[in-house]
């Protein structure tokens, strides 16, 4: 098996995108780079909603990336259970309560080359196909959604891009894979779902020997690093006139072991062999010519 067991996790399809963005809306809302990033979600909470249709569209559509997703039974009041607006019209239509819905999601970059890409899709589902989409064009969720970016601080949105990409880089961290974005809504937290999500991420990068590394919101530092992701760095938006608080997150990282180049460590070790090599062969030939003479200075008086 190329893959980890998924156990009660499930691929998620497109057919999926309405629901995962009321969770991803609903859990998001309390990680401080929401703040940061979707100052006016309140005042547009139906472009947060499709912005995040947009993100788990294209990594459920793209080889790249990995979507699965947790059921749990339904409960009916549940967006009560979190500060974000879920709008009326969310394009998900709520069943009745007990009835099995999606409660959590992890998305998964595979590291750039992964021989692994495409490989756990599945691609059923009326969403999928988006030519067809084009085509019937009859439901906004057939074409990713539009993605006007009201909530947004722009600025705030492209820098921290800008700074998270630049910390990968400084710590080396750029052929990982990435945990992209976990989230469980609000109404079924400390049930072990984040958990369970991110173990499979862990066993992932186990299975595949590759180092997996995630920028973790406050919220799910302990998660990670209890399952064995260590600390690099701290990624760091200082605060501005618009939100003086600032954006921090940790980056975590996984099986650096696994890491393909040259770490500190691992060209200690190759300098070391490389110089050890001819000291030894060196030392052999000292002690071959030294036993030599003393057999020919032997043999000498012998002869
Ligand atoms: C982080 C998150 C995914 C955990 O999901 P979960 O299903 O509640 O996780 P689990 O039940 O497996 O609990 C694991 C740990 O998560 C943390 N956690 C869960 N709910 C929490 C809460 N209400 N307050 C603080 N920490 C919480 C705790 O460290 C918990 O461990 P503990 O129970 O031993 O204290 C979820 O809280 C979430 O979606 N948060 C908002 C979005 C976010 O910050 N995502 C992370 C982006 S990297």
């Amino acid at each position: 098996m190329a893959f980890p067991p998924l156990g009660a996790l499930r691929i998620a399809v497109s057919d999926d995108v309405p629901r995962i963005s009321v969770v991803a809306t609903a859990a998001f809302r309390y990680s401080p780079l929401f703040d940061w990033e979707r100052p006016d979600h309140e005042k547009y909470p139906e472009d947060t909603l499709s912005s995040y249709q947009t993100q788990f569209l294209n990594a459920i559509q793209s080889d790249d990336s990995i979507v699965l997703v947790q059921e749990d039974a339904y409960i009916r009041n549940e967006n009560d259970k979190t500060t974000a607006i879920i709008p009326n019209d969310t394009g998900w239509t709520a069943p009745k309560a007990g009835a099995q819905v999606i409660v959590a999601v992890i998305s998964i970059k595979l590291e750039p080359g992964s021989s692994h890409k495409g490989k756990l899709k599945n691609n059923k589902g009326k969403y999928h196909d988006k030519f067809l989409s084009l085509v019937i064009g009859l439901c906004s969720y057939l074409t990713p959604p539009n993605d006007p970016g009201r909530d947004l601080n722009r600025r705030h949105y492209d820098d921290w891009g800008t700074i998270s990409a630049a910390a990968r880089k400084k710590n080396g961290v750029h052929n990982d894979s990435v945990v992209s974005m976990i989230a469980v809504h609000p109404a079924y937290w400390r049930r072990g779902h984040g958990t369970k999500l991110a173990t499979w991420a862990r066993d992932l990068a186990v299975k595949h020997k590759v180092p997996q590394c995630v920028s973790a919101a406050p919220m799910s530092q302990c998660l990670f690093m209890s399952l064995g992701y260590k600390q690099l760095d701290v990624i760091v938006a200082e605060g501005d006139e618009d939100d003086p608080r600032g954006a921090k997150t940790l980056l975590l990282e996984f099986g650096r072991e696994y890491r393909g180049g040259l770490s500190k460590s691992r060209l200690l070790r190759w300098i070391i062999r490389v110089i050890r090599n001819p000291i030894a062969k060196v030392v052999l030939i000292a002690q071959r010519t030294l036993s030599r003479r003393q057999v020919e200075s032997s043999e000498k008086g012998a002869w």
